[in-house]
This record gives structure tokens, sequence and C-alpha cells, in this order.
């Protein structure tokens, strides 16, 4: 196991959503299972005038968040907890003079001694990113002579391409690249981690991993629920931005790259990067036309309860034309993809919370069951990234009786069957790597810039093209559906179930 310094954790815009939703959660569970090293502080900044005391009872001690992960024997290790939680006000605003914040953080550092190792934790809005490096710079504390100094960044990371450079720029005149560590909460789940593991430690899949065997690769990323109370942040992100620009194409990444030559941090993003660069890019109108699908939920009734559609939520404009569903169908241009379609969706108020990835093989080359229903007997590798997270393949028997008629069965691995069951959750895994300096699951400047190169022109046929058409569809349902068109060939998406074996086009809507 990699070592973990003495250290402080700064969290800037401590007194947000995050940081008692997913932060401290994570660093209590990190506590609890002795992750954290002997000497460690956590000081949370932000602009609200509370004492330390304060803080903990909010973040800690009275956190709805906390209560539910709690267990009874937990309860004398709160106390402990929380007291190596601090607060400190910085006043009107984040751009200001740190030098009260930078004499704070000196005398934890000296009360604890955190061997002046210390993590900046950036929760706020990405405009204010370059303003707080600035800041800390001229306090010295972006300065690793005397222990390190790490930079985490919470997305979204810039609105599109130039937003996201010029962030890359702002923050880079303050912190080395080596220093800046970007949050993508996919990377830190198990199970997306694990498209690694199935792709480069068998020698079953990979082989089979290109243009010869695969016909096409559906991913699927659906939310049950509805934008909730961030319809302001939402209405000016939408689902392109929100989810597939980060998470998906993150996903997209993994199964696109090359074997990297080791496991390490800087070979992995390499592949990465070449991977996102060699999605080919829909230059024209009518190309983006064709190869993609954006939609908004309309209200309906389900299980007698009358939902919301989009532009009735709170903090939404009534003529929206911002997305809540987004499909578009894709090439990569490299050898190894030629001419193999992807098809990636990500939408919220679906029938259920999925992300599947299904890898769809080629029929063999010579048929020689005529009788078997061809559309249904393909391979298909699914690989569950939630819940019920698993892998499944299915593949085609005989049917017992007369004849060689082909049926398709299935076989299944559950990661819940697996005897380790402490399954980090994505925050916990990727603080302890921030804490030990490993950025793998951390995503770089070039991978970044080259999500949005993507994305880019299709937010701004969206925005700014002609005859764009933006579809309805029910909440609770799979979408719009001419959302099927899309697709080549069967002409249908796998719309998943709850549960990993169910069969397609299961729904649950209650
Ligand atoms: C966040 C998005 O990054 O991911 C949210 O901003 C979304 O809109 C969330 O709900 C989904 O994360 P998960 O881990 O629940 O799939």
């Amino acid at each position: 196991m990699n070592d973990t310094k003495n250290q402080m954790l700064i969290i800037f815009g401590a007194s947000g959503d995050l940081t008692a939703r997913k932060l401290v959660p994570a660093l209590f569970n990190l506590f609890r299972d002795s992750h954290v090293p002997e000497n460690f502080v956590v000081l949370g900044v932000s602009r609200s005038n509370l004492t330390d005391i304060e803080f903990r009872e909010k973040v800690v001690l009275e956190s709805e968040y906390l209560k539910e992960k709690v267990t009874v024997k937990d309860y004398g290790l709160i106390d402990t907890f929380s007291k190596k939680i601090y607060y400190e006000d910085l006043g009107e605003n984040y751009d200001t003079n740190y030098e009260k914040l930078a004499k704070k953080i000196s005398d934890l550092n000296s009360a604890y001694n955190t061997e002046e190792n210390y993590i900046f934790y950036l929760s706020t809005p990405p405009n204010l990113f370059e303003a707080i490096s600035k800041n800390l710079a001229n306090q010295n504390l972006n300065d690793e002579t005397q222990g390190f100094k790490r930079l985490i960044v919470e997305k979204p990371f810039g609105y599109n391409l130039e937003s996201a450079q010029k962030l890359n720029k702002g923050i880079q005149n303050y912190f080395k690249e080596s220093q800046i560590y970007r949050i993508d909460h996919y990377l830190g789940k198990e199970t997306v981690q694990n498209l690694l593991v199935t792709r480069f430690a068998n020698s079953i899949f990979e082989p089979l991993w290109n243009r010869n065997y695969i016909d096409y690769i559906e991913i699927t990323n659906a939310e049950k629920v509805g934008v909730g109370v961030r319809g302001g942040y939402y209405d000016n992100s939408g689902a392109l931005r929100d989810m597939f620009q980060n998470h998906l194409l993150q996903i997209v990444s993994l199964i696109v790259m090359e074997p990297p030559i080791a496991a390490n941090s800087r070979e992995i993003r390499n592949e990465k990067v070449k991977a996102l660069r060699s999605l080919r890019i829909m230059r024209d109108e009518e190309t983006i036309k064709q190869n993609t699908i954006r939609a908004q939920y309309i209200s309906s009734n389900v299980g007698g309860k009358t939902i919301n559609g989009y532009r009735e939520e709170e903090g939404v404009n009534p003529e929206s034309t911002t997305e809540t569903y987004a499909a578009i169908k894709f090439f990569v241009d490299n050898w190894r993809w030629k001419d193999v379609p992807f098809y990636v969706r990500t939408a919220k108020r679906m029938p259920t919370k999925v992300t599947e990835v299904v890898i769809h093989f080629k029929a063999p080359h010579h048929q020689i069951f005529q009788d078997s229903d061809a559309l249904n007997k393909d391979n298909k590798l699914i690989i569950r990234i939630q819940p019920d997270e698993g892998i499944l393949v299915k593949f085609g028997v005989k049917v017992p009786g007369q004849g060689f008629k082909v049926e398709r069965a299935n076989l299944d691995f559950y990661y819940s069957d697996l005897e380790e069951t402490n399954v980090m959750e994505a925050y916990e895994r990727l603080l302890l790597d921030a804490m030990q300096g490993d950025a793998t699951l951390y995503a770089r400047a070039d991978e970044v810039e080259a999500a949005w190169k993507f994305v880019d022109p299709i937010l701004n046929y969206w925005k700014n093209g002609k005859d764009v058409r933006m579809y309805g569809y029910s909440a609770g349902a799979w979408g719009p559906e001419n959302a099927d068109d899309l697709i080549d060939g069967t002409g249908i998406w796998r719309n998943p179930g709850a549960n990993l074996v169910d069969d397609p086009s299961y729904c649950v809507i209650c």
C-alpha cells in the first residue's frame, strides 16, 4: 500500500452541499478504516460566518448524510473525528487577502505537525479556481520546497473548449500540472476501473476487442431522478455538459484505449488522451443532425403521481431548450475501431437508475443454424457499472430436442459475491489517491481539452444550428421514440432493468 504522509486537507466552498454530502462522509470512512495518517486535520473554508463548533455540527455531528452511514459502534469515533475539523471564514469573497487564512493553516500545521503537506480542495464554482490559486500562491502555499501542495478541482471543468483551456492556463500559472488533480467521480467507481482489468487481465477478451469481432458498442447512463433542486445549475449545463463530456467520455476512453505499457498514471493517461483524440469530431451540421438526439422530459403520471416536466422544475426557464436526454452516435478514427459505431446516451427521469456498457459482438462469419433468430442471438458482454454491479456474457446454447435451435444463456458475475465486501465509495477512493499523490484516476489537462474538442461542435449546433430539434419524452419513459432510429441495423437500444440479468425493456416506474 502507498504511503500516506501526515497532511492537512483544506476545503474551499466548505459550507456547500458537496462537503456535507460526499466529502465528509468519505473522510469519515477513511478515518474509521485507519486510512488517514496519524497527523491529519481538515480545514473548511468559505464565506459563511461559522465557528469551528458550528461547522462540526453542520457537516459531522448533525449531518443527515453521516447519520445514515454511522453504525452504533461508530459513535465514539464520530466525536474524535469531528475534533479534527476546523473552519475559517473568508469574509466577503474568495478573491481577497489570504494572510489570515495562511496564518490559520500555519497554526494548525504546527499544532498537528502536518509537515506542510497540504491538499486544497476547490469545491467552488469554476470561475473562482484561478483567483483562489493566485491567492494561495501569493502566500507561497503552492511552494513545495517543504511538503507537498496539491490542488483538487471539482467539475464542471469549463463550459466549452475555450473556457476549459483558459481555466487550465489560469490554474497552471500558479500550480504545476503535476500538482493539479481534476476530479471525475466516475473514475473512482470500482466498476469503471474494472473496465481496465476486464480488458487487460483476460486473454479471452482482449483478442476480440476490435473491429474484426465487435459489431457496435452501446453505453447507457440513466437516472430515475429529475433535476431536483439543481434546476438553476442544470439549466445552464444540460446532459451533454453535465454527464457526457466528463463521466461518459471517461468510460469511452477506457473502452477505446490501447493497452498501456504499465499501470501507472502517466502511461494510462497517455493512452486515454490518445483515445479521446481519436474520436471523430463531427464538423458539419448535417452529420451532427443525423447522429445526435436531444430531448427534455415532459410531465407525466407515474404510479398515480404527477411528475413535473423539466420546464416546470424550480430554477428552470419555462422556455428552456436545455437537454435532459442526449444520445450520440460516433466513430473512432483508428486502426482498432474503424467503422465500429459507438452509441452513448445519458438522461434524467428514465424508468430506472442504471449505467452499463454493452459490447455487441458480430455474428459468426458462417451461420449454420438457419433457424435461429439471428438478431437476438448475438454474443454480448454487458459490463454493469451500477447498480447490481457485475458482468454478464450472453451466449448461444442449443435448445434441447430435435434440430439445432439456439437460445440465449447467461454467464454472470456479481461484485456482491466477492469476499472483500468493503468496496470504497468513489470519493473515498479518489481522496485517498490524492492524499497519496496518485493521479491515475484524475483527469489531466489534455484529456479534458480533448473531450471538449469532441463535444463543442455538438453544443454549438444545438445552440445555434438550423432546424435543431428538441424532442419530448414522458418522465419515466426510455427517452423519445425516435431515439431508436439512431441505432443502425436492429434499431433498438437495450433498455436495461434494475438487475443485471433483467431482459431488455424491463421497466421500473413506481
Ligand atoms: C454528477 C452530475 O456529476 O453525477 C449529476 O452533476 C448526476 O447530475 C450525478 O446526477 C450522477 O452520479 P452517480 O454516481 O449517481 O451516477
